[in-house]
């Protein structure tokens, strides 16, 4: 059997990690669930479920993935808990089941980054957005998206995906942070401030029920949790790398990130509509592709630039995530089958396309795509997952963080009780929520 590959040096994983971790969850998702949520109220939520129940739920990833030095799914045969494997194979479909839809909004963004050099969308952001975001011309990108994951993750870990995530991190903080300053320097961006960053406890208090399971189904689609995906890349890590200093430095970017494109997308929501807009284009999956857009409209000739640098900027972070989701799939059939990279990669992209046309014929379906991994896929797998970690694995566990962390044995224990105790309560409340929500209300587009 060949070598397994693993990571050149440790910057390549923490970088290939964060590259997973910061997407379309952060820059697109994260500032259009925080504006129909409440604003602070949901970030504080939020941040509160990053540090305590993503970080410990990351380790237990990582200690599986790097004990294991397999994919996400057969890890579990090699650490001899055959039965678990479903933790992983529901972590897989989980991933591809996102990735179908992912890749509709990848393609929006490649639409956008063309459309910024063009200028196509300046002269009315609101209708071009209704324009490209469904039918034909979203199925064409959502193709050219998943085509380019494909042939991403087609090259293996070394080639393929370090080398495509190595510059991602540092441009993504950049182009952030100058859009940040700018919208700062808006007429109307004030309240936003206080909107996004001072939380309304009374909000919160009444709406305790949906905030707490959206946050903290947003950390875990923020993390790539429940997807075999930091299994898959912990496989990749060496022995003398703290497990946990690792996770942490995934979360504390992961989460900064997210906040900085708040900072940049509720100020030009303020901007552009002097509140936080109703509706699916202003405030909802369009807020990146409206307002932001709009944004660069208003800098005119110099707006073609930045906003295409923009985009390019999204589109890179969104392809670093999309290929953690396809190498899932990927690794899991190259190391049990012996099939084909190359053929693999794109025979599941090509049937993940298929699966996304829904998504892009339609923007409801596409919500109700999201809305089913963030009720019921993600806080199930990750549950498992913690179940697993929590009460059959602990003591491997265990020994798997503290190598290479010199960690005491008692901070290490403390991680697994923590484990059984508050995140296992906090996610099954997250799952039980989100299955009544959906049984409740099924919300299915042709209901
Ligand atoms: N975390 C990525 C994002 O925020 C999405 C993702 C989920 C990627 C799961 C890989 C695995 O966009």
């Amino acid at each position: 059997m060949a070598q397994r590959e693993t990571w050149t040096t440790r910057a390549g994983f923490i970088l290939a990690a964060v590259g997973s971790a910061v997407g379309l969850g952060n820059i697109w998702q994260f500032p259009f669930k925080t504006a129909t949520n409440g604003g602070a109220a949901f970030v504080f939520v939020y941040l509160l479920a990053a540090v305590l129940i993503g970080l410990p739920t990351i380790l237990g990833e990582f200690a599986i993935g790097r004990r294991a030095k397999l994919n996400a799914v057969e890890a579990f045969e090699q650490l001899n808990h055959p039965a678990w494997t479903v933790v992983g194979g529901l972590g897989l479909f989980t991933g591809l089941w996102i990735l179908s839809y992912y890749s509709v909004v990848g393609g929006w963004v490649i639409r956008y980054t063309i459309g910024s050099l063009t200028g196509g969308y300046f002269a009315d952001t609101a209708t071009y957005f209704g324009a490209v975001s469904t039918g034909v011309e979203a199925i064409a990108f959502h193709a050219l998206f998943m085509a380019l994951t494909a042939g991403i993750v087609a090259f293996g870990v070394e080639d393929g995906i370090e080398k495509a995530t190595k510059l991602m991190v540092p441009s993504v903080v950049l182009m952030l942070l100058g859009l940040g300053v700018y919208a700062f320097t808006l007429d109307g961006s004030g309240p936003a401030y206080g909107y996004y960053l001072s939380p309304d406890m009374g909000y919160l208090a009444n709406n305790l029920g949906s905030v707490v399971p959206f946050a903290v189904s947003q950390a875990f689609f923020s993390l790539s949790l429940g997807m075999g995906a930091m299994i898959t890349y912990a496989s990749y890590i060496d022995k003398d790398e703290s497990l946990p200093a690792d996770g942490g430095l995934v979360v504390g970017l992961n989460t900064a990130i997210g906040v900085l494109a708040g900072l940049v997308v509720i100020p030009l929501l303020f901007v552009q509509f002097g509140q936080v807009p109703e509706g699916a284009a202003g405030g909802g999956p369009g807020a990146l592709f409206v307002s932001v857009a709009q944004a660069f409209a208003n800098l005119g000739m110099a707006g073609r630039v930045v906003g295409a640098l923009f985009f390019f900027v999204v589109l890179i972070a969104a392809l670093s995530s999309a290929i953690s989701l396809l190498e899932v799939v990927t690794s899991y059939c190259v190391d049990k089958y012996g099939w084909n990279r190359k053929a693999t990669a794109f025979g599941f992209g090509g049937a993940l396309f298929l699966l996304g046309t829904l998504a892009a014929w339609d923007t409801a379906w596409l919500g109700w795509f999201d809305t089913l991994a963030y009720s019921v896929l993600l806080p199930a797998s990750v549950l498992l997952g913690v179940i697993f970690v929590g009460w059959v694995y602990g003591p491997e566990a265990i020994d798997e963080v503290q190598q290479g962390s010199n960690a005491d044995a008692m901070y290490a224990r403390l991680w697994v009780w923590w484990l059984r105790t508050v995140v296992f309560v906090g996610v099954f409340v997250t799952l039980y929520l989100g299955v009544t929500s959906i049984y409740a209300s099924p919300g299915l587009p042709f209901l």
